[in-house]
């Protein structure tokens, strides 16, 4: 595994899945969310992430236990603040920048 760490390592093929799941059963999947994957964030160290776009909301260190607050906060227009990545886990850490591009990561 990279240095960086990984989103599937840590599960997010299951909380992706999970994910879809409640949208659909709340009803949100067809007309209001949809639950989308992608390749890597750049947020590994911090994952696995999770991007509500158009709102520019960051998520990190997601769980499957998670999933119920940030579909509630979906359907209230709100965030779960405390899932919000602070501007620090946007920078690489040290250790992993001395590493230079043998810490990068492809996919989440
Ligand atoms: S942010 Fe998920 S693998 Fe990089």
């Amino acid at each position: 595994m990279s240095p960086k760490g990984s989103c599937a390592a840590r599960g997010s093929e299951a909380i992706h899945a999970r994910l879809k799941q409640l949208l659909k059963q709340r009803g949100l999947a067809e007309t209001e969310v949809r639950a989308c994957s992608s390749g890597c964030l750049d947020t590994c160290w911090a994952g696995p992430s999770v991007c509500v776009e158009p709102d520019h909301v960051f998520y990190g260190r997601v769980t499957l236990e998670d999933l119920d607050e940030i579909v509630d906060a979906l359907q209230q227009g709100a965030r779960v603040e405390r899932l919000l990545l602070s501007a620090d886990d946007f920078e690489t850490p040290e250790p992993l920048r001395k590493l230079g591009r043998k810490g990068d990561q492809t996919a989440s």
